[in-house]
């Protein structure tokens, strides 16, 4: 029977300038290479912060190139920029068309699709949501193709921000509105996703480990695999932890592994800015 085993990662955070996160990533990298699945997937922040620290980018990719399987990228709000929400304010790094363009200059395409072991697996840039601008447009145009094409296989999504806390009628709270895909473009795109048989969203961004099933999807949020944020800086929802995730897909089944590389430290990030 064929098997596709696929390892998430996200959130890895990289700069030059905290050697903390660069030790965890390494730890990442040693499991990588001792567990060599098909494909890493990194569900974004792969970067400190793009927009800020220019040189991140390509620091977190000589990285991720050094790995000994194929990878896949997405972008996180700290890489491209953040979207905007109806109830928040204004982000103070909005995405602009040229962050995204800057994303894929480094990593590649900022959305994409492929088939693997009878399923069809979709990564979305969920930070161009809401944002009015042409790539969400276009996004949407490739993501309707894409899911036609899904042709009944079950379909594994993947993307920075979570669909939503618990169900996709979530009221949508003004402090945690940025954890999302925002409204109204999260709507539509849920919308999309009822027409194919959706079996798992696969995200990261949090910052925490949480596994749930919403009318018979489930829901992985991957944790970071660089450093947790204390609770008087964020409420806990999931389990608050470094570490990845590791997935075995075969026709119409999967499993989901939740691991800790050896070695992996749970830097908190608050210590960490007090240190640097
Ligand atoms: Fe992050
Ligand atoms: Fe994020």
């Amino acid at each position: 029977m064929p098997e596709f085993r696929l390892t998430q990662i996200s959130d890895t955070h990289l700069t030059r300038r905290h050697q903390e996160l660069t030790d965890n990533f390494h730890r990442v990298s040693e499991y990588i290479d001792a567990t060599r699945p098909d494909l890493v997937v990194n569900s974004g922040d792969l970067a400190w912060d793009a927009p800020t620290n220019p040189d991140d980018p390509e620091f977190a990719h000589e990285l991720h190139a050094a790995l000994p399987v194929p990878c896949r990228y997405l972008p996180g709000n700290h890489d491209v920029g953040d979207n905007p929400t109806l109830p928040a304010p204004a982000p103070s790094q909005p995405v602009t068309e040229q962050g995204v363009q800057a994303f894929r200059a480094c990593f590649g395409e900022d959305r994409w699709r492929f088939e693997a072991a009878g399923w069809c697996f979709i990564g979305l840039n969920s930070l161009v949501m809401n944002t009015g601008l042409a790539s969400e447009a276009q996004q949407f145009d490739w993501l309707a193709q894409a899911l036609a094409s899904a042709d009944r296989r079950p379909v594994a999504l993947f993307l920075h921000k979570p669909l939503f806390l618990n169900s996709p009628e979530d009221a949508e709270l003004a402090a945690t509105a940025m954890r999302f895909v925002p409204m109204p473009s999260r709507r539509r795109l849920v919308e999309m996703l009822n027409t194919v048989d959706l079996r798992l969203v696969a995200s990261g961004h949090v910052h925490q480990r949480r596994d749930f099933t919403s009318r018979h999807v489930r829901h992985v949020w991957a944790p970071s695999t660089g450093f947790i944020i204390p609770d008087r800086k964020q409420e806990v929802i999931g389990r608050k932890e470094v570490g990845l995730v590791e997935y075995r897909f075969q026709p119409d089944a999967f499993e989901v592994r939740h691991v800790r590389a050896p070695g992996q430290i749970d830097v908190d990030l608050e210590q960490l800015l007090r240190r640097s």
